[in-house]
């Protein structure tokens, strides 16, 4: 029982002060419970509604992607710069240390290699939730391959691993897969976003596009979006400062990042961009600043 000596003796219920009424800041969240909500504040960043995430999970199909040849090296550096580091379950156990603050975006669906001709072929469950919860994970992240030949099953992999996380409060990335035969135009994304979040997802990872103001708006959860392939910095900052600009909640960034000659310069200017408005030109003078230094310091 709770020692009454010391205590208080007037009770202060601030009865003029209303609850607050205020809905979650995570667009289409409101309904989930604290669990979950608190995993997405810690994607998400309150001040800003955005977040920087950082993907390294390109060896799960194609093995070491150039600047990922050494997971270890290349990545912790970067941690602090970002909002979610999103990996593998064997990349973020075998190359993460397990201090790091940044939160933690675990992709749990496997999917055939570029060995094979077609990427949906096959594919499954490769971390379950029970994993899941023992790592830590701030979110699951599913692939999945709308208008492909794998489509049912991607679609039957993201309502388990939703109806899971729902269970326990963990909420699931519903990525948008382009393959080489995949249009990538407006309608297509319109689709392929609307799919993903009516079936589950609380955040859909999708790419830039033409009319992307009409994606973001049709979407009812965040979108976060895709790099792609290396592009110059300033050409990278550009795409993400429009993306922003219409009404993308953020980045999930691979090679953009940790291919460029600066990845660190890199993830503080496209945080700059997410979180505080700057252009893309302001941003690539950061990178610059950033990069130049490094040379200074003779890294
Ligand atoms: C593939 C993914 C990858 O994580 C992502 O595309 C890699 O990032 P980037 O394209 O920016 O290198 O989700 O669908």
């Amino acid at each position: 029982m709770a020692d009454a000596i010391g205590n208080k003796k007037a009770h202060e219920y601030h009865l003029d002060v209303p609850a607050p009424a205020e809905g979650f800041f995570v667009k289409g969240n409101n309904g989930a419970g604290w669990g979950m909500k608190n995993r997405l504040a810690r994607m998400f960043r309150r001040e800003s509604g955005n977040t920087v995430m950082l993907a390294f999970d390109h060896g799960y199909i194609m093995g070491p992607t150039s600047g990922l040849e050494r997971i270890d090296v290349v990545i912790p550096p970067l941690a602090p710069w970002v909002d979610v580091l999103m990996g593998t379950k064997g990349a973020l156990s075998s190359c993460i240390s397990p201090t790091v603050t940044a939160g933690k975006c675990l992709r749990v669906t496997y999917d055939t290699t570029v060995l094979f001709e077609d990427l949906s072929a096959g594919g499954g469950i490769v971390c379950d939730i029970e994993n899941a919860i023992r790592m830590n994970a701030d979110c699951m992240a599913v692939q999945t391959f709308i208008g492909a030949a794998g489509e049912a099953r991607s679609l039957e992999l993201l309502a388990r691993v939703s109806d899971a996380g729902s269970r326990y409060g963990i909420p699931t990335l519903g990525v948008v897969a382009v393959g080489k035969e995949m249009e990538r135009t407006e309608k297509f994304f319109l689709l392929a976003t609307r799919v993903l979040a009516e079936n589950g997802a609380n955040v859909v990872k999708s790419y830039y596009c033409d009319g992307f103001e009409r994606v973001a708006a049709a979407c009812p959860v965040p979108i976060v979006i895709a790099g792609g392939k290396k592009l110059p910095e300033r050409e990278a900052l550009e795409m993400a400062y429009r993306a922003i600009s219409e009404g993308a909640r953020g980045v999930d960034m691979g090679r953009n990042i940790f291919q460029s000659d600066s990845p660190v310069g890199m993830a503080q200017a496209i945080g700059k961009v997410v979180h505080e408005g700057y252009t893309a030109a302001q941003a690539y003078e950061v990178y610059e600043e950033v990069k130049n230094s490094e040379g200074n310091t003779g890294r």
